[in-house]
């Protein structure tokens, strides 16, 4: 009886939440006033919400220091996602971070995340953190945006190492620009394993596919190149990129690197492909810096669809020699495209949650936290619909 209640209160609710999300899309496409980040969003109603992030960023980076090109590639696969849908506003709303439940299937098992995407357990911390101090009011979404910014600026910050990475000793630049995040993202009450596949570009992408897959978004060819920059650290498996051309049947060509794919080659053949990781920039591996253009003029990107940004068309070639000869062009360009990617579909106002309780994402978890992942307990919700 109790559980048919349930059933019967929990189908009222998405009706509800639906009704209400097509006025606020009416509302937001008449004024424009809706979708509108802004900065200072918790400043009354949680104050150290930016501090604690940032201290959480900070300890898992001293921990694992690959984990802040793992946390900045979370932003980018949960914005790129189904951002231009028209009435399921995905974009930047957490819903990368939902679990698969036995009657849901979420955005983890896509090929592009799959065995790949890192930093969940990080996430997951500071959102309890965060729940503790003040319940129900920093989004997962927000998070996810704070983190990356935060990820990039400390990165190779030594100062806040107790012993910084040998990579971050020798560097030039310690650490990547800084800017205000905007915030005030509600959290998707969906997810889309259809559309991570669809959206999200892959490594042996032509540059034909990268400028469609941007444009659908509305982003310019300068916001591709530049936030393509996030490969200037982290690693990949070699199965991401062992079907570069050929070294042999390439070798006359100019565009290649015959020492550099060899040298890939030999990498990956020593051992299992889906474990054995590379550097995506192999001159400066663990700092922020422009060091990603110079090496694709000189052949050595990672990825199919990082080099075709030089070998493959011209316009994306002089944006890639302007960022290689000046890095603050490139950091000025690669914080106005992150903002750009931040304000990706983002649902506000009353559209979506900010804890991860509502429709597909229920598994009835006795815990009474809400969480990133979608596990909260049902009563909760219940009571603050009635
Ligand atoms: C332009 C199209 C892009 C393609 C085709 C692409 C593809 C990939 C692939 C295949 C990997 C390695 C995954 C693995 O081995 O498990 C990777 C890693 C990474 N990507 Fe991209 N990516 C693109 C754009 C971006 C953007 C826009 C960002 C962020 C703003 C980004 C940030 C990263 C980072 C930081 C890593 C390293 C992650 C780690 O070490 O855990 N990528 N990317």
């Amino acid at each position: 009886m109790a559980l048919c209640l349930a059933f019967y209160l929990l189908m009222l609710k998405l009706s509800f939440t639906s009704a209400q999300q097509l006025n606020t899309l009416n509302k937001a496409c008449i004024d424009g006033s809706s979708y509108l980040l802004q900065i200072g969003v918790y400043q009354d109603s949680c104050p150290e919400a930016e501090a604690i992030i940032y201290s959480w960023v900070e300890r898992a980076l001293s921990e694992d220091h690959r984990l802040a090109a793992s946390l900045l590639r979370l932003h980018f696969h949960d914005c790129f996602v189904n951002a231009s849908g028209l009435q399921v506003f995905q974009g930047c709303g957490a819903s990368v971070l939902l679990d698969d439940t036995p009657s849901f299937i979420g955005e983890k098992t896509a090929a592009p995340n799959l065995n790949s995407l890192r930093g969940f357990e990080v996430i997951d911390g500071i959102k309890s953190d965060l729940e503790s101090i003040c319940p129900e009011t920093v989004s997962c979404a927000d998070i996810l945006a704070t983190v990356a910014r935060d990820s990039v600026t400390l990165v190779c910050d030594v100062s806040h190492f107790h012993s910084p990475p040998e990579e971050c000793e020798l560097a030039v630049i310690w650490s990547g620009p800084g800017w205000e995040v905007q915030m005030g993202r509600r959290d998707s009450l969906t997810a889309s394993i259809t559309a991570a596949n669809k959206n999200i570009p892959g490594p042996n992408s032509s540059v034909a596919t990268l400028v469609t897959k941007f444009q659908n978004v509305d982003f310019t060819l300068n916001d591709m190149v530049a936030l393509s920059g996030a490969h200037t650290m982290g690693k990949a498996r070699c199965s991401t990129f062992s079907s570069r051309p050929n070294v042999n049947s390439n070798s006359n060509s100019p565009d290649i690197n015959v020492d550099f794919l060899q040298s890939l080659q030999q990498l990956c053949s020593e051992s299992n492909s889906n474990t054995t990781l590379a550097h995506l920039d192999l001159v400066t591996p663990s700092t922020f810096d422009n060091q990603y253009y110079v090496n694709l003029i000189s052949g050595e990107g990672l990825f199919s669809s990082d080099q075709i940004l030089v070998t493959g068309d011209d316009q994306t070639r002089e944006i890639v020699e302007s960022y290689a000869n000046n890095p603050a062009i490139f950091f000025e360009e690669f914080k106005k495209s992150m903002l750009k990617m931040g304000n990706l579909g983002p649902l506000t106002g009353e559209d979506g949650e900010t804890a991860k309780t509502v429709g597909l994402s229920i598994n009835f978890s006795s815990s009474t936290t809400p969480t990133c992942n979608g596990s909260v307990v049902w009563a909760i919700r219940f009571g603050s619909f009635l």
